[in-house]
């Protein structure tokens, strides 16, 4: 008996250590197993991915394969080479296998197969060309809206404290889902409700949520399914999805779940990106004066009340300084991962020539925040905030920048790139700019400390959207009045 449990065991290991067992073949990238079997590198890269990356970039270059709990995962980090991924035209990587897989894990969602391409497809519909536009302008009122309601019933004239995180999101997260759901009744819970969900959704993503976490977040997701279900606006962006699910033969329940899924694609990035670009204003007095002197150009913008909402000229007006702000800013703080599963075995051919084989059955994965993003090859001391980084001397939007003498086609990717890009970026560039214009034009906004610094990003947001603070910025403020100039 004790025999056979001793050779039962032995089989079991040996099967175990050839599973594990991979060795790296004539043109492979680089591999890096990790010491503990089968799980490779992965407590390393859960801890903080963004750190693990530069540490693998460092010892192997732009490209190497590593092991993550038993799935080989090949990191590109050479932007002149993104084409081979993110436009392959050999049927060898597939984007939807790994996207489903996290629905199911965050979301509990399970659509049909020909969903990703159909919602592509009503998306684009409803987020570019005149929709967008509609969409944008009642944003527009919206923002105006909850930022004016933000100071009743206090005199405009007193001082307000707050986080600039909190700020942010959670006047950008109303305006957003009046815009989308179009639902005043239940905003507060909503919000509330889904600040709580998207603490804790990189853990839940991981897998590594404690037994009180996971109550959280189960008690989280109910709420927000019921209060998201119940009593749609008609003719609202909402009903009009839900209409898409019903028409795609999607049933009652998983309707409900992807409502959730909207919600948080919707909402998740805009809040926190407009908190890092004041938060950047704030701490760099320099750039914010130069915002400032470009917006006083703007003139239609002086002399405006909030309620007479002038910023739909605001479109037609051309501001390099504050763009060249906010693709610094999105430079430094949005940080999505690409990932491809492999499905057929394919050659990768890199800009310098080198050929890689890529195995079937492992993933590729691009993480532009690295590089590009923080590439010092490509952008000087790309540890630093400069607010002119996009700016030509001529003051013109610059969109060259060059890697071991080439050109870059990908210099900065925040919104991805190739089939799961944001499809909200015209939308989302809008309703931030519009928002940080709207605060800076109607509002004196100062720190309370003058000393104090922007917080360190949250590790473990590193491969979500945008990065969030690891703490917070308090700040205050008030609304102008003729007296205060901006
Ligand atoms: C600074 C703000 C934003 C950034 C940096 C951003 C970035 C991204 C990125 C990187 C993705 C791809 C995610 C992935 O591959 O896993 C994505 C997807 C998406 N974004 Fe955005 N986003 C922003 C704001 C918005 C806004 C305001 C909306 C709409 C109101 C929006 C709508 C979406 C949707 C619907 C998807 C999913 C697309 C799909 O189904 O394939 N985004 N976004």
């Amino acid at each position: 008996m004790l025999g056979t449990a001793f050779l039962l065991l032995n089989g079991l290991l040996l099967l175990l250590l050839l599973y594990t067992t991979r060795r790296r073949n004539k043109n492979e990238p680089p591999l890096d197993k990790g010491s503990i079997p089968w799980l490779g590198h992965a407590f390393e890269f859960l801890k903080d991915p963004g750190k693990f990356l530069a540490r693998m970039k460092d010892k192997h270059g732009d490209i190497f394969t590593f092991r993550l709990a038993g799935i080989y995962v090949t990191v590109l980090l050479d932007p002149n080479s993104f084409d081979g991924v993110l436009n392959d035209d050999t049927n060898s990587l597939d984007f939807n296998s790994r996207r489903g897989q996290l629905l199911k894990r965050i979301f509990n969602l399970q659509l049909p197969g020909d969903y990703p391409t159909t919602e592509k497809e009503w998306m684009k519909q409803h987020f570019l060309g005149v929709k967008q536009l509609q969409l944008s302008s009642s944003m527009t009122r919206h923002l105006s809206d909850v930022m004016l309601k933000s100071f009743e019933p206090r005199s405009s004239s007193q001082w307000r404290e707050d986080g600039l995180f909190e700020l942010c999101y959670s006047l950008l997260f109303r305006a957003g889902y009046l815009t989308l759901f179009e639902r005043k009744d239940n905003v507060d819970a909503v919000y509330g409700e889904f600040r709580k969900f998207d603490d804790l959704i990189t853990k839940l993503a991981q897998g590594s949520l404690k037994r009180e976490e996971r109550r959280v977040v189960a008690t989280s997701q109910d709420r927000l399914w019921d209060l998201l279900y119940s009593g749609r606006v008609k003719g609202s962006w909402q009903q009009s999805y839900v209409q898409f699910l019903q028409e795609m033969g999607v049933d009652a329940d998983m309707q409900k779940k992807a409502q959730l899924l909207q919600l948080w694609n919707t909402q998740c990035n805009a809040g926190p990106a407009a908190f890092w670009v004041l938060g950047f204003l704030l701490t760099h007095p320099e750039a914010m004066e130069v915002v400032k002197s470009e917006i006083r150009g703007l003139s239609s913008l002086q002399d405006t009340s909030l309620q007479r909402r002038p910023l739909s000229q605001l479109e037609a007006k051309s501001t390099p300084v504050f763009d060249s702000v906010l693709s610094e800013t999105l430079r430094l703080t949005a940080a999505v991962m690409i990932n491809r599963e492999v499905v057929k075995d394919k050659i990768l051919r890199m800009a310098d020539g080198k050929e890689y084989h890529l195995r079937r059955g492992d993933r590729v994965c691009l993480f532009p925040f690295l590089s590009p993003q923080m590439d010092p090859q490509i952008h000087e001391e790309p540890q630093m905030f400069k607010y002119d980084r996009f700016l030509n001397e001529d003051k013109t939007v610059k969109k060259e920048f060059y890697k071991d003498e080439k050109k870059l086609k990908y210099f900065t990717l925040p919104w991805g790139a190739g089939k799961s890009i944001c499809v909200g970026k015209e939308f989302a560039l809008k309703a931030i700019k519009q928002f940080v214009f709207l605060f800076l034009t109607h509002f004196d906004l100062e720190l309370c400390s003058p000393n104090d610094k922007l917080p360190p990003v949250n590790p473990s947001r590193f491969g979500f959207g945008m990065l969030q603070p690891d703490g917070d910025l308090r700040v205050k403020f008030r609304l102008k009045t003729m007296q205060h100039e901006m």
